[in-house]
């Protein structure tokens, strides 16, 4: 009786912390940390000092998993559906009526138009400036632009060299991960842009990068099967995309910020 308890109680913790490694994410830690660290280093003095002074000294990379930490805080229920938008591939954005609950795009433009207003409060401005940081990133992972029937991608089953996974996290943490390298290491060895290609991706705007990421998304959608078996070969295939979205987004999110506190 005693064994059949405890093997009762094995198959009910093994269940549940299976359970927890469930817990839809974003770009994992390290994509988010990337984002905020490029960022950091495309900020002009001005925007910097003003970023330094919001943020108390933390570093652009630490505060940019913030929105994920606080997802497990009821109080900040609210923010959850800002951190994607679904519609079909075949509509705009704009065609759509928006999720009364909000979504990745008004999200951006609320943190915008907190950090513009002067009559808001420091800490207003902090507690936004950091959402700001994680939602610019998220926006730029193309399972975040997804189809509400499979919640983006996370009920989209596939394999990760062996192991369940399905296309949202593959997206969003397992073609980085494979890197094995810290978030340092890849922001360092980005690819490498000519000044031009620097500005023509710095100077789109929001709706732009809905539009050019929603493309990645239909492309991605077509790149597997229900059930395949992903490894090598997709991670050779697409690393490179992976590691241009975390490019764009941080040099867009430098140049939002240049202009918030430019
Ligand atoms: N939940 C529903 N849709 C989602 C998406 N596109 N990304 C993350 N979480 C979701
Ligand atoms: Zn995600
Ligand atoms: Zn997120």
């Amino acid at each position: 009786m005693k064994t059949k308890n405890t093997l009762f109680l094995l198959m009910f913790l093994t269940s549940a912390s299976l359970f927890a490694a469930e817990k839809v994410y974003d770009w994992g830690k390290t994509g988010h940390r990337v984002v905020g660290e490029l960022a950091e280093r495309n900020l002009t003095k001005k925007a910097l000092r003003a970023v330094n002074e919001l943020l108390g000294g933390e570093g652009l990379a630490f505060v940019s998993t913030f929105a994920d930490e606080i997802r497990s805080d009821g109080r900040y229920k609210k923010f959850d559906t800002w951190h994607y938008v679904n519609f079909p591939f075949d509509k705009n954005y704009n065609d759509q009526t928006p999720n009364p609950d909000g979504d990745i795009i008004k999200g951006i433009e609320t943190c915008v138009a907190i950090l513009k207003d002067p009559a808001q409060p420091k800490s207003e401005k902090a507690f936004y400036l950091k959402l700001l940081i994680h939602f610019v990133g998220d926006l730029h992972q193309p399972m975040h632009i997804g189809l509400a029937e499979d919640k983006g991608g996370n009920d989209f089953q596939v394999q990760w060299f062996g192991r369940g996974s399905n296309m949202h996290r593959v997206w969003d943490s397992n073609l980085i991960d494979d890197y094995g390298m810290s978030y340092l290491e890849l922001t360092e060895n980005l690819p490498k842009l000519s000044k031009a290609q620097k500005k023509f991706i710095s100077q789109a705007s929001l709706m732009d990068w809905v539009t050019e990421t929603r493309v990645l998304t239909i492309k991605i959608y077509e790149s597997a099967e229900k059930g395949e078996k992903l490894g090598y070969n997709y991670a050779y295939e697409h690393n490179h995309l992976v590691r241009q979205q975390l490019q764009k987004a941080g040099l867009r999110l430098a140049a939002t910020l240049n202009e918030i506190f430019g």
